[in-house]
């Protein structure tokens, strides 16, 4: 190890075949050569079709639990540490059932940090904004590592919970661990309930956009390929025991993205529909990142949010065969919700 810096040769990716867990397994095996051994559930949102053509001697795939911990202890003695993607990641889904998130993301970061605890391995704990809960629109302030958590929905209080349970497991068991908290991803690979890829493939379909309450609501965009660099940049030149805020200045209202991806589609602006808001909607999110770019010097590539969508708009065209499978369904739940 050179000095302050811890430099794994091998990482468990827990969520490895989900959307940003992928992105990450891929960057690391292009970028770095630490080794990877993906440990996912293959839920509705794991695709192994995000880590295919990865080399098969630096990416293993293991289908199973976080919350195996029999399995957990099998896996633990050949990595350095833990990268944890693995969660219930969608509020929708939170709002209509809450039970799988408690699950995964409470009880299963628990079943990692006390594997970690046993094994004395690092982890690096991957969260989100949502757990500050939301700004108002003419509020100029932005979430800092030390903004006062306050979730609003079941899927930010259980990252909230799970955020919480890795501080203290590091305080009490010295568990060597870090904290990310990252603002909304976009990205190839991206799951159609979300917001973005929903659009773009209804449009694909021929099918109307659909945005919720006034479409006013805020979030703070990053390229996935910007989360998974500074993850890595935190695992490995982090401080242990930290939290980092990571976010790229990409503030924009619902209705703005919804507009752009129109205009890519060359639609009228106004061609969509108003549905239905999501119960307890976040108004605002938004990132300061200083902490992250000062200490760690970690800065975003992708800097054009309007090229950044055109180049997700043209895969979502070019890999229909990836995102068919769950389209139907995941629009059936969305009508039968009134969104
Ligand atoms: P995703 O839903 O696309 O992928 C989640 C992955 O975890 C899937 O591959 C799924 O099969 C796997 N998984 C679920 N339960 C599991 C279990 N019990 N055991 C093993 N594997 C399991 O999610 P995502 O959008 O890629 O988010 C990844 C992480 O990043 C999450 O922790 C999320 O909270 C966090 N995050 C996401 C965003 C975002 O914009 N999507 C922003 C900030 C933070
Ligand atoms: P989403 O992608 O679910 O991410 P998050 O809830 O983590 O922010 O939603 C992003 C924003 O888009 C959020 O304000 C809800 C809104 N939204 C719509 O307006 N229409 C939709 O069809 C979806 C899925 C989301």
């Amino acid at each position: 190890m050179a000095d302050g810096v811890f430099e794994p040769r091998r990482i468990i990716v827990t969520g490895g075949c989900g959307f940003i867990g992928s992105n990450f397994t891929r960057w690391v095996v292009e970028s770095t050569d630490c080794d990877v051994v993906v440990l996912d559930k293959l839920t509705y949102a794991g695709n192994p079709e995000n880590i295919a053509g990865l080399p098969d001697d630096r990416v293993r795939l293991v289908v199973g639990d976080i919350c195996d911990a029999d399995l957990l202890d099998e896996l633990m003695p050949e990595a350095d540490a833990v990268v944890h993607f693995a969660a219930e990641s969608h509020n929708d889904n939170s709002i209509a059932g809450p039970e799988p998130f408690l699950r995964t993301n409470v009880e299963g970061t628990y079943r990692l940090l006390e594997a970690c605890r046993r094994h004395g391995k690092r982890l690096h704990h991957v969260s989100t904004d949502e757990v500050y809960g939301d700004l108002a629109l003419d509020d100029p302030a932005r979430f800092t590592e030390e903004t006062p958590y306050r979730p609003s929905s079941p899927y930010s209080s259980t990252k909230a919970a799970s955020d919480m349970l890795v501080r203290a497991w590091h305080r009490t068991y010295r568990v060597p661990a870090t904290i990310s908290n990252c603002s909304n991803n976009y990205g190839p690979c991206q799951h159609v309930e979300k917001f973005i890829p929903r659009q773009v493939t209804n449009l694909i379909d021929g099918v109307r956009p659909k945005l919720y309450g006034d479409g006013m609501n805020v979030r703070d965009w990053i390229h996935a390929e910007d989360h998974s660099s500074a993850v890595w940049a935190i695992l490995t030149r982090g401080r242990v025991g930290e939290t980092y805020l990571i976010g790229a200045d990409g503030e924009r209202s619902n209705i703005d993205v919804l507009r752009e991806v129109l205009r890519a589609f060359g639609r009228d602006e106004g061609d969509f529909d108003w549905v239905r808001d999501r119960p307890g909607h976040d108004r605002r999110y938004a990132i300061d990142s200083s902490k992250l770019r000062a200490e760690l010097g970690w800065r975003p590539r992708h800097t054009d949010f309007a090229e950044g969508l055109a180049e997700v708009i043209e895969w979502y065209r070019d890999n229909e065969a990836w995102w068919r499978p769950a389209k139907g369904a995941t629009e059936a739940k969305y009508r039968a919700q009134g969104q």
